[in-house]
């Protein structure tokens, strides 16, 4: 089983030190990209480079593209990247 998960933030959200009292102020990471999740860890800042209208994957390690596709917006890309959505299952 595997997914795919679309995510739009280029960088983390700062949690307010009233809410969630520590030391250090708290980042959580938004862009999937770190590799200390669910803490921000820097690795959204490949995410700058990102040109509007392209939908990117990363390797697994979240450190290099590999591969990039026509963003096709709102709607989910289902199957094979490049090719045709196909329409979500009827409700039961
Ligand atoms: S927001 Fe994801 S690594 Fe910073």
């Amino acid at each position: 089983m595997a997914r795919l998960v679309r995510l739009e933030a280029t960088g983390p959200l700062k949690i307010n030190p009233a809410d969630f009292p520590q030391d250090k102020p708290v980042f959580l990471c938004r862009c999937g990209l770190s590799k200390n999740m669910p803490f921000c860890d820097g690795g959204h800042k490949i995410s700058r480079s990102e040109l509007p209208g392209v939908l990117y994957t990363y390797d697994n390690a979240g450190a290099a593209v590999t591969s990039t596709l026509a963003d096709p917006g709102c709607c989910p890309v289902v199957g094979t990247p490049g090719a045709a959505a196909s329409p979500p299952p009827a409700a039961p």
